[in-house]
This record gives C-alpha cells, structure tokens and sequence, in this order.
C-alpha cells in the first residue's frame, strides 16, 4: 500500500475503543456472575481472539452489534484456546485460568509464540499454578491448582503481568499484593473495584482479595493508542487541527500528550469526564513546529505503544532527542527498536539504536521517503502510514493490512481528516 504525502490534518474524530479494556471487559466479564454489558467495544484481529476463547470456554457472548456486547459468565471447561497476535490475552487469561477447575492449553501465531512467557508462569508458579511454558514460550498448558496469595514485586515494569498475578489472585485463598515501582497501567484494578471485589491501592502497590466479579456494565472510551497516529500526524504536517473525541485520558496511558506538549505541539483537553472509573475527554492537537526531548525509563510504560511514533516526531524535530530506558520494545509484536530503526532509516532519517531506545537527530524537513516492511506488527505499519504523509515522495508500506490487529479502519479514518 502507497501512502502520499499530504499537506494538513483537520477534522473531528473518534476512534474505536480501548484495546487494553475491552479485553478486560471481556475477561471479568467472562469470571463474573450474570450478565456483563460492554458499550463501546474495540473490535480488532486481538479483541476477536479473546470473544473466541471466552467462548470456547463456555461463556456466550452477543457480538450481534458490533460494539456492544453482551456477555454471560464462562464455566471455564478443558479448552485450547488460540490467542492470535495477543500477547495482553495470553498473558491475562493465563493468570484467569490458572485457579480454574480445568486443563488448557493456549497457543498463538508466531510472532506470540517468540515472545517470553516465564514472566507470567514464574509468579503463578509461586502462587501454586500448575502452568508449563515452552522453553519460555507459547504453548502454555495449565492444570488445575489451589492458587494462594502472594506478595510479588514485578521485575519488569509490565501491566500485563501485573493483571496476571491480580486476576489469579481472585481464585487464591487470601489476599494478593502486586507491588510495581514504575507506574503501569491500572485497567484492571480500576475494573475489578468496579465489579466489587475488594482492592487497595498504595502508591507503589495494589491488593486484591479473592471473590467473584459482578460486572453489570462498563464503557470502553476510545483508545489513545489507536488516537496516537492521527495525533502525530496532526503534529507534524503544518497548518493542521485535529480533535478526537471520547478518549481515555487514563493519566498512566497519557504519556505522548505530555511529550508532544514538550516537543511543541500545541494540546488542549477538554470535556473531561469519568466513564466509570476511567478518566475520558477530548483532545486537540494544532501544529506548532517541534523540539528535541528526551525520554527516561519512569516514563515508557505511560506511552510505551508510542515510543515509534515518538520516534518518527523525533527525526522531525530540531536537534537530537534521546529515548532511553525502554528495552520492552524488543519483546513487542516484533524487535520495535530494530523493526522503527530500520523503518526511518529506509526513508531517510537518521537514527542510532541501543540496547534501550534510540539517539535520533531530527530536522524541521519533510523525509525523503521509500519503503517500510510492517513485519507483521500493526504498530509499526500505522508508523510507515505517517511517515508517508509527512515525506516528500511518499511511504509504501508492506503488510500494510495488519493495522487490523488494533484498529480496523484505520486507512480509512486518516483518509478522511487528510487534505492532499
Ligand atoms: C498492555 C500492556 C503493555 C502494552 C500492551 C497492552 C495491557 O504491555 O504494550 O500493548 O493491556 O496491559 P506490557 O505489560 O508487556 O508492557
């Protein structure tokens, strides 16, 4: 797919719901007694996996309107459940599963299969889960156990491993404590308050008691992930003014609004409001030419789906920007700091990598353009789409398609919003 360059972003929007809670929704609402309405439910290649494996474990659930659904309580039954590309339902559901009566087996394409798993077993090992990996990796089996709580401080700064050890700790016989000292996060603790099972938060831990979820409704507001290219785009083509309505403004999720605002762009929110217990609002990006930053651990895991697009912000900004601390990416869909390195490279920035992040010296200039391989990671495919409407000759993008995964539409949306 050719993506040509354009000239501004303007327009009102809002995009599909938030990846990481509708496949909370899905999976409290798959534990929870009764029946779980979830309006405004981000459907993509990854949520479709998890209405499949809550279904193949029992549960029903209505998808009759496409983002409004129904779910009804799984009986959690043996089942080998394929996972896709979805690293946040594999990880997840394993920690549902693992105090569970039955014997599963959970399997995943092969970029999931490549990603590591002994961060979610390791835990639920000590918790007495009955859960083999694959040398590290996918498949996962699981058999049944009497899970007890645990205090676990997480060695990597992961939301998903820390939803792990939580929604296990809901079949544990006492209390379970995640303790995290860079904030990830807090879907999940802000949904199972929501469904009644007892929580405490502390700055720099959270507790969940074991019981039964009842989830009657929740609100998916849109998810800024999916917002994040359209937001850039808006940063970085002159003249442009966009607005995107119905976002999570989850403050652990808002990490780009702040680097955008030190970069430059001009960002103003309004509307703010709570749907449930997540912050929602609008947001507005108008262009303003951009500045170098600098990016540090504490603050990757509030953007870390981001982190390329910030990149590409970068190679268009004066001076050199330094993004450090964030060697998650290299165990993403695929290596994303290798996968967007060779990306800007191929269409003429300059950019070093390392262990951790990137060094990126930007120019106020439109790239030249070319070639960018998605490697079957959506994100980086939505990376090559705005690197071709902010270069001079445009971006072909290969495996342009796997924007699905997150955010079916996605071509679509921006073409409306870009004037040529
Ligand atoms: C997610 C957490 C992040 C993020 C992923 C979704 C979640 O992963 O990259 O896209 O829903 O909890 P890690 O927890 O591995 O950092």
């Amino acid at each position: 797919m050719l993506l040509e360059p354009g000239a501004r972003i303007m327009g009102h929007v809002a995009v599909p719901g938030d990846k990481s809670i509708s496949h909370r929704a899905l999976l409290i609402g798959a534990l929870s007694a009764g029946e779980t309405r979830v309006h405004g439910f981000g459907r993509g290649g990854d949520t479709e996996s998890t209405i499949a494996a809550v279904r193949a474990l029992g549960g029903y659930v209505d998808d009759a309107d496409d983002r409004e659904l129904v779910v009804h309580g799984a009986d959690f039954r043996d089942a080998e459940l394929d996972c896709g590309n979805a690293g946040t339902l594999m990880r997840l559901i394993a920690g549902v599963l693992a105090g569970r009566n039955g014997t599963y087996t959970l399997t995943g394409d092969e970029s999931l299969s490549a990603r590591p798993m002994e961060r979610i077993a390791e835990p639920l090992r000590r918790m007495g889960a009955a859960i083999e990996t694959e040398e590290g990796h996918a498949p996962l089996r699981i058999a049944p156990a009497q899970l007890h709580g645990i205090e676990y401080e997480l060695p990597v700064a992961s939301a998903q491993v820390k939803s792990a050890v939580l929604l296990a700790g809901l079949a544990a016989d006492g209390a379970t404590t995640v303790v995290e000292h860079v904030p990830t996060r807090d879907h999940t603790e802000l949904m199972l308050e929501a469904a009644g099972i007892g929580v405490k938060r502390r700055p720099t831990s959270v507790t969940v008691e074991p019981g039964t979820p009842h989830l009657e409704s929740i609100t998916v507001p849109g998810d800024i992930s999916s917002a994040a290219p359209l937001l850039v785009a808006a940063a970085l083509l002159p003249g442009s003014d966009l607005t995107i309505h119905d976002l999570g403004l989850n403050p652990r999720r808002t990490g780009l609004l702040a680097v955008l605002e030190r970069m430059g762009s001009r960002i103003s929110t309004f509307d703010r409001r709570r749907e449930g217990r997540e912050p929602a609002g609008s947001v507005q990006v108008e262009f303003d030419e951009l500045i170098a930053t600098e990016i540090t651990a504490e603050e990757v895991p509030s953007m870390v789906d981001e982190l390329p697009l910030i990149a590409l912000l970068a190679a268009h900004a004066r001076g050199e920007t330094r993004i450090r601390g964030a060697q998650e990416l290299r165990v993403k869909e695929t290596d994303r700091i290798e996968a967007v390195a060779d990306a800007l490279r191929a269409i003429g920035a300059r950019i070093r990598t390392h262990e951790d992040g990137w060094t990126i010296t930007g120019v106020p200039a439109r790239l030249r353009g070319g070639r960018v391989d998605a490697r079957g990671d959506h994100r980086i495919a939505m990376l090559g789409a705005i690197a071709g409407l902010a270069s001079r000759e445009g971006v072909s993008i290969e495996g342009a398609e796997t924007a699905a995964v997150s955010f079916p539409g996605f071509y679509e949306l921006l073409d409306t919003v870009v004037t040529r």
